[in-house]
């Protein structure tokens, strides 16, 4: 699908897809290119109206993805670092604010950039030699692809601080405890788990799974009486569509629901 160098984008049925960062040799680092074919990959699947649930992974069997392309970063001036980073920024921020689920399938390393991508995925599922972490200050910088924001916000300040400060990785259990991710699973089931995930949701009304996610996004931001009213409006939405009307109708009619 489409003529890309770093990543692949496949239909794995008609409405899931899966987009796999493809530079193995480097672990899957992300340079710039890599970040533009994402964004052009998101857009395939965001024009796609039948598309129900969007899997994110890497490419082997070693590296989710082991962070920003440190040869392309060397060299950059402030100015086009920053730029960089607005540019993977977008880009994530393109993924939670598609209207389907993003499920990240972390199969190794997650670090820096890498680690931010899955965090940027609605939910991550791991294999079992997942490794997550924020090496940045290593490299004498801060993470720049939303690291500072999203991990404190996944696994709480005090442990997001240890892992920025210190650059410890930490694995997949670890992960699973910390609540970063929410399953972990043999390396060799990682994308068989993340297909049944997807099968399951596709089985749902599509319409409220897309409201449910733009509830969660967004509300999250908001506070809580305002995040609630956006409840019970996208809720009252719900009666407009023939979903509602079938899945109701179905469950009564002890049946199951054809979306
Ligand atoms: C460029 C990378 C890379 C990266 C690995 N490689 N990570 N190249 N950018 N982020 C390359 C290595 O140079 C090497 O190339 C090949 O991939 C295999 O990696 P090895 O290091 O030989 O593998 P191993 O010894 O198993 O170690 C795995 C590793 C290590 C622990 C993941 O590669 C590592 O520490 N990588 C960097 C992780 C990191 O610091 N990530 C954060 C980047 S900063 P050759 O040519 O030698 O075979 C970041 C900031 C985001 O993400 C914000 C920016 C705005």
């Amino acid at each position: 699908m489409s003529n890309f160098e770093n990543i692949i984008l496949e239909q794995l049925q008609d409405s899931i897809y899966c987009l796999t960062i493809n530079r193995p040799k480097v672990l899957n680092a992300l340079n710039k290119q890599t970040i533009t074919e994402m964004a052009a990959a998101i857009d395939i699947v965001a024009e796609d109206g039948s598309a129900r649930v969007l899997l994110i992974t890497g490419s082997g069997e070693k590296s989710f993805v082991a962070g920003a392309d440190i040869s392309q970063m060397q060299t950059l001036t402030a100015l086009e670092a920053k730029s960089f980073s607005e540019q993977a920024l977008a880009t994530f921020r393109r993924l939670e604010l598609l209207d389907i689920p993003v499920i990240g399938l972390v199969n190794g390393f997650a670090l820096g950039g890498g680690c931010e991508l899955a965090m940027s995925c609605d939910f991550i599922f791991a294999a079992q030699n997942a490794k997550f972490g924020q090496p940045e200050v290593g490299l004498g910088v801060t993470a720049g692809f939303g690291g500072s924001q999203r991990l404190p916000r996944l696994v709480g300040r005090a442990m997001a601080m240890e892992m920025l400060v210190s650059g410890r990785m930490i694995d997949a259990q670890e992960a699973l405890q910390r609540g970063l991710v929410n399953h972990v699973y043999p390396q060799a089931q990682l994308l068989e788990e993340g297909l049944n995930m997807a099968k399951k949701i596709v089985k749902n009304g599509p319409v409220a799974v897309k409201l449910t996610k733009e509830l969660v996004q967004r509300g999250q931001d908001l506070d809580l009486e305002n995040a609630c009213a956006m409840e019970s409006s996208l809720f009252g939405l719900c009666f407009a569509s023939d979903e509602q009307k079938e899945g109701m109708s179905a469950f009564l009619e002890k049946r199951p629901a054809k979306f």
